[in-house]
Order: structure tokens, then C-alpha cells, then sequence
């Protein structure tokens, strides 16, 4: 993809991050827009700022609007400037537990945010391909209906029929999402909305686990980038239910951008898949624990609460069939093991750099 220009909402974050320096990289004009919400969601953390300042050194043509994706009046403009050829929708308050204490807040940044800019698209560039980062949240607490079986370190699915994992026949309603999945639901299904009615080259990826070195993680949001902070720093890890053998399948970011250049270069108006690291990149958390503490050299300290999170998947693996049938050229090029040296490189120099 060259000289095209592309929309990148939350391209602070961890996934927008990776799509600007991608697109940026490859020639093309990207527009960023993050407003730093993260640091009002989760505190200094949170803050993006960094990784806002690492895009303008790493980055040439790349341009960075600090807006509020649910400001109407602000986001409309920037679409009559720009003609953006490819949207690529990542801002979001993205965490599941968070967003009890914000319902009001939450529902306007994931659905109403979502819905000004696939107005603002429709309005100014329909022939634009949009790409919401959707979450397996959207599925609730279907997935652990699914048999399961106990294993000595993890959860896995008892009939041979799952091995792959959820696919994206699995139900979004009549189940418990938390707070979080339901304004997300919200977003997807408008998104498919916006392709099936309008016939808007709109995709959806639900995302697992999402994760690389860029992220501001917190405990309550950036499962393995957390984790591998607190190995380095020598914090103590909080665990909360299922005896640690909950099981979450982990991509690194750029293999998440890989696909949005797949879908771009051939969309499918309306299409939803599930996006994360499938089966091979699958770990329980006390597997990552355990694996966390031999990379960085030090046992990691956890302690273990009895209750669950609220609608937490027991086992979740993403099915990626679907994707993989429609876009062959995909492949996922990060192992788990390749992820987790490299976010241990990452947080080691940054501990070394605030020390
Ligand atoms: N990280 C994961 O494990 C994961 C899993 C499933 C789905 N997702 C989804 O993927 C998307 C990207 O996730 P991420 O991990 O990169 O999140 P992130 O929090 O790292 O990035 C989101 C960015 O959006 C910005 N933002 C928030 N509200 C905003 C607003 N109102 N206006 C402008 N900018 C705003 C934040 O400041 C942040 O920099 C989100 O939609 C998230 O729900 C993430």
C-alpha cells in the first residue's frame, strides 16, 4: 500500500502506534487522532504521551490530532480536509472492569465515538475502507459454555471439535458481556451496519489478547504487557479466580496491522473475524507467570483472589479460520515466546532508562 492516506484513531495506543509507523513506513499520509483519554481512564500509567512523542521521531509524514473522537464538530472537519482512503478505528476505553465505575463515559467513547466517525466517513469518503478493533467481549460469557476439561496448568476444551478455538458463529446475545463488551457490541454491529445497509467497505476484527512492547499497560487493561511489568519491576501480580488456568491467546501488533492491509487491499463490506494469536499463542496465566519469571531472570510474586472477574472467559483461543480462508497471503510471524523476550527487552530498557 502506497501514497494513500489513512485515518488512525487512538494511534497512541497499541495498535493505532504500530498501524502509524506501519503506513507511515510504506509511504503512505496518516493522520492521527488520540486525545490521551488513556491517562484519564487508568491514571499516569496510562499516559500515551510517550509513545505520541517516539511516533514523531519514528515517523515522516505522519500528522497528530489531539481529539476527542466524540466530538462531532471536531472529527467532521478533518474527514472535509482529508479524503481518507483507509480508516482505521482504535480509539476506545478498552478495559472490561473499568468500565462499571463509567458506564455513561464508556458507551460514548466506544459506541457513540465509533458511530461519529462511520457518519464522518459515509459523509465525506464513502468509498473508504473502515476497520473497527473490535473484542471478543462482543461474545460475553457464551464462550464458557463450551465443554471444558482441567489440566494441571490450564483450562482446555473437552471436545475435540473445539480444538481451534471460537469462531465467530458464536452468539453476541443473551449473555453477559460486562459493561465494556456491551458498548462494544454497540460499535461492531453498527459497524456491520454501515457495510450491509450502506454498503460501506466496513470490516470488523474482534480481538483476543492484543499486545507488543508499545503498550501503557495497567492491571486493568494490557494482559501480557502488564504481566511482563511487573516481572521486571518486581511488583506483585494480582490473580484473580479459575486457579490461574483462565486461558487467553496472545498477537503481537503488527500482526494485527497485517491483517487490516489484507482486508483493505480486498475488503469484504460488513465482514466480522475473530483476530488474535489462535491456538498456538495460547497460555494460561499461570503458564505466563511461570514463563514471565524465567525470562526476566526473577520469580514473579502473585497473589491469588478466589472470585473471578465479572463475565471473564475461562478458556478463550480466537478461531481464525475465517480470516485465514478469505485472506491466504496472512499468516501470524510472531511466536509467543519471540513476544514475550521482546517486551522483556522493552521494559528492562525502560526501567534502566527511569532508573
Ligand atoms: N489490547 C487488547 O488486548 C485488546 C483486546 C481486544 C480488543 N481491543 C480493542 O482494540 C482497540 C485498541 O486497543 P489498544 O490496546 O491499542 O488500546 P489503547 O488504550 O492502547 O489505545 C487506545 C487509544 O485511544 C485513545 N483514546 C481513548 N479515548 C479516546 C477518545 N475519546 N478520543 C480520542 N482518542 C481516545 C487513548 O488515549 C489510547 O491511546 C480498542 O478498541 C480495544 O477495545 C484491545
Amino acid at each position: 500500500m502506497k501514497n494513500q492516506r489513512v485515518l488512525v484513531t487512538g494511534s497512541s495506543g497499541l495498535i493505532g502506534s504500530e498501524a502509524v509507523e506501519y503506513f507511515d513506513r510504506q509511504g503512505n499520509v496518516v493522520v492521527g487522532i488520540d486525545n490521551n483519554m488513556r491517562r484519564e481512564f487508568f491514571g499516569p500509567s496510562g499516559d500515551t504521551s510517550w509513545n505520541l512523542e517516539r511516533l514523531k521521531h519514528s515517523t515522516k509524514r505522519f500528522r497528530h490530532y489531539s481529539l476527542d473522537i466524540r466530538d462531532r464538530m471536531g472529527v467532521s472537519p478533518l474527514f472535509e480536509q482529508n479524503p481518507f482512503d483507509l480508516v482505521i478505528h482504535c480509539a476506545a476505553q478498552p478495559s472490561h472492569d473499568k468500565a462499571k465505575d463509567i458506564p455513561i463515559t464508556d458507551f460514548e467513547v466506544n459506541a457513540l465515538g465509533t458511530l461519529n466517525l462511520l457518519e464522518a466517513t459515509r459523509q465525506h469518503c464513502p468509498e473508504a475502507v473502515f476497520i473497527l478493533m473490535s473484542t471478543n467481549k462482543v461474545y460475553g460469557d457464551a464462550p464458557n459454555e463450551k465443554p471444558l476439561k482441567e489440566l494441571a496448568t490450564r483450562y482446555e476444551y473437552a471436545d475435540e471439535a473445539d480444538f481451534e478455538g471460537i469462531d465467530e458463529t458464536c452468539r453476541i446475545d443473551r449473555t453477559l458481556h460486562s459493561i465494556f463488551g456491551a458498548s462494544k457490541v454497540a460499535a461492531d454491529v453498527m459497524t456491520q451496519e454501515y457495510g450491509r445497509y450502506f454498503g460501506m467497505k466496513t470490516g470488523v476484527f474482534r480481538g483476543g489478547c492484543l499486545t507488543g512492547p508499545s503498550h501503557s499497560s495497567v492491571e486493568l487493561h494490557g494482559f501480557l504487557s502488564y504481566l511482563i511489568k511487573v516481572a521486571v519491576t518486581g511488583q506483585t501480580y494480582n490473580l484473580y479466580g479459575y486457579k490461574g488456568k483462565q486461558v487467553r491467546d496472545n498477537i503481537h501488533s503488527h500482526d494485527v496491522i497485517r491483517a487490516m492491509e489484507e482486508f483493505a487491499a480486498n475488503p469484504r463490506p460488513g465482514e466480522v473475524y475473530n483476530m488474535g494469536g489462535g491456538r498456538a499463542n495460547s497460555t494460561s496465566v499461570l503458564e505466563a507467570i511461570e514463563c514471565a519469571g524465567q525470562l526476566s531472570g526473577r520469580k514473579l510474586n502473585y497473589v491469588y483472589h478466589d472470585e473471578n472477574r465479572k463475565g471473564d472467559h475461562i478458556c478463550y483461543i480466537s478461531d481464525l479460520s475465517k480470516f485465514r480462508a478469505h485472506y491466504p497471503n496472512w499468516t501470524l510471524t510472531r511466536s509467543l515466546n519471540s513476544i514475550l523476550e521482546e517486551m522483556v527487552e522493552a521494559q528492562s530498557v525502560a526501567v534502566t532508562r527511569c532508573a
